[in-house]
C-alpha cells in the first residue's frame, strides 16, 4: 500500500507584497522502504514541502489546497494533537542546517533517550537504553561516545547523531533536507553511504532534498525536479538523471555534466529566478527556457507522460526540441 500520497498541494506565506506562491499544485508518492529525492535551486520550495509534510509550517503559512494521505489519513486535515502522534514518530524530519541543533547542555545519549520516551511513556529505562545503543550502533558512533557532550563530537558525528535521532522511534518516513550540505566532501560521501544503508535495512521510505542532482541520483530511486514551487519532471532516476527532457532538468544536469566531460555540453544560463507572489499565466521556466515559443508565454503547459513513470511539465514539441542545436 502506497505509504504517502499527496495530491495537488500548494502552500503560500503571506507576505507584505502578497501572497508567496512557494509550492504549487504538487503531487507525487511513495511506496514503504522508497526513496524519492526532491532537487531544484534555491527558493524552488523544496523544505516548504518538508515543513507541510511534518506539520511545521510557520504561522504565516498555510496549505491553499491539497491533501496528503500518509497511511490513509489526510494530513491536510489533521489538529495539534493528532501531529503530535505522528509526528516525531512516524514521519520524522532531518532538518536543513540541523547540526547545531544539539542541545550544548545535555549528553548525546540523554537527548536521542529523551526523543523516545516523549513517544514511548511506557518503556522501561533499560529497553530505551537499549535502543540508544541500538541507533548508535547503525550510524557508527562507537558505543565508548555515547556520554559525549555534542560539542565533543566533529562535524560528521554531529550529523550521525542527528541521523540517529530520527531514526529513534523507528519512523515509517524520514525527510531528509539537505542532510549533507555543511559537511566536506569525504564525510558527506560517508554520510551518503550510511543514509543509503539505513534506510534499506531499515526499510524506511526516505524523501531526500538536495539541490544537487548528482546527490539525489546517488541516493533515490525516483526523483522530482522542482522549479518555482511546481514539480517539472518526475520519474525513476535512470530516466531523469540518465534522459532528462525538461529544458530546466537539461539546464541542471549540464551543468553538472559539463564539470567532467571533454564534450562541449552547452549549458543554458538560468538568469532570473521566477516571480511566486506575481503568477502570471503561461510557464514559470519560460524566461529562462532556450527551447521556449510563443505558446510557453501564452498558455500553462500539463503534463507529458514519457514512460508509465516518466513525466514532464511542459509541451510535446518543447519537449523534443534539442538544446543543444
Ligand atoms: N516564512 C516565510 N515567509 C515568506 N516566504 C517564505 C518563508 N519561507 C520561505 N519562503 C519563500 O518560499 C519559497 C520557497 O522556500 P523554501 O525554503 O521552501 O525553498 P528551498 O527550495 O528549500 O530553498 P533552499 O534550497 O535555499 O533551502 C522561497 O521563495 C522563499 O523565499
Ligand atoms: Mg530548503
Amino acid at each position: 500500500m502506497t505509504l504517502l500520497k499527496v495530491e495537488n498541494l500548494s502552500v503560500g506565506y503571506k507576505s507584505k507584497k502578497g501572497m508567496v506562491h512557494a509550492v504549487r499544485n504538487v503531487s507525487f508518492s511513495i511506496e514503504p522502504g522508497r526513496s524519492l529525492g526532491f532537487v531544484g535551486e534555491s527558493g524552488c520550495g523544496k523544505t516548504t514541502i518538508g515543513m507541510a509534510l511534518m506539520g511545521l509550517l510557520p504561522e504565516n503559512a498555510s496549505i491553499l489546497q491539497g491533501d496528503i494521505f500518509f497511511n490513509g489519513n489526510n494530513l491536510a486535515n489533521f489538529e495539534d494533537e493528532e501531529w503530535r502522534k505522528i509526528r516525531g514518530k512516524e514521519i520524522t524530519m532531518i532538518f536543513q542546517a540541523a547540526m547545531n541543533a544539539l542541545n550544548p547542555v545535555i549528553r548525546v545519549d540523554e537527548q536521542i533517550a529523551e526523543v523516545i520516551e516523549i513517544h514511548h511513556p511506557q518503556m522501561a529505562k533499560t529497553d530505551v537504553y537499549d535502543q540508544v545503543k541500538k541507533i548508535f550502533n547503525l550510524v557508527e558512533i562507537p558505543e565508548n561516545r555515547l556520554r559525549d557532550f555534542p560539542h565533543q563530537y566533529s562535524g560528521g558525528m554531529k550529523q550521525r547523531a542527528i541521523i540517529a535521532m530520527a531514526l529513534a522511534c523507528s519512523p515509517k518516513l524520514v525527510i531528509a533536507d539537505e542532510p549533507t550540505t555543511a559537511l566536506d566532501v569525504i564525510v558527506q560521501d560517508q554520510i551518503l553511504k550510511e543514509i543509503k544503508k539505513i534506510q534499506k535495512k531499515l526499510n524506511t521510505s526516505l524523501i531526500f532534498i538536495s539541490h544537487d542532482i548528482a546527490v539525489v541520483a546517488d541516493v533515490c530511486k525516483d526523483i522530482c525536479v522542482m522549479y518555482g514551487g511546481q514539480i517539472v519532471e518526475k520519474g525513476k532516476r535512470e530516466e531523469v538523471f540518465k534522459s532528462p527532457r525538461h529544458p530546466y532538468t537539461r539546464a541542471l544536469l549540464g551543468s553538472y555534466l559539463s564539470l567532467d566531460s571533454d564534450k562541449d555540453i552547452k549549458v543554458p544560463r538560468i538568469r532570473e529566478a521566477p516571480d511566486l507572489i506575481t503568477m502570471t499565466k503561461g510557464c514559470a521556466f519560460e524566461g529562462n527556457c532556450q527551447c521556449k515559443s510563443q505558446k510557453c508565454k501564452d498558455q500553462t503547459p500539463g503534463w507529458v507522460n514519457l514512460s508509465s513513470s516518466h513525466q514532464a511539465l511542459c509541451f510535446e514539441d518543447i519537449l523534443n526540441k534539442d538544446t543543444n542545436d
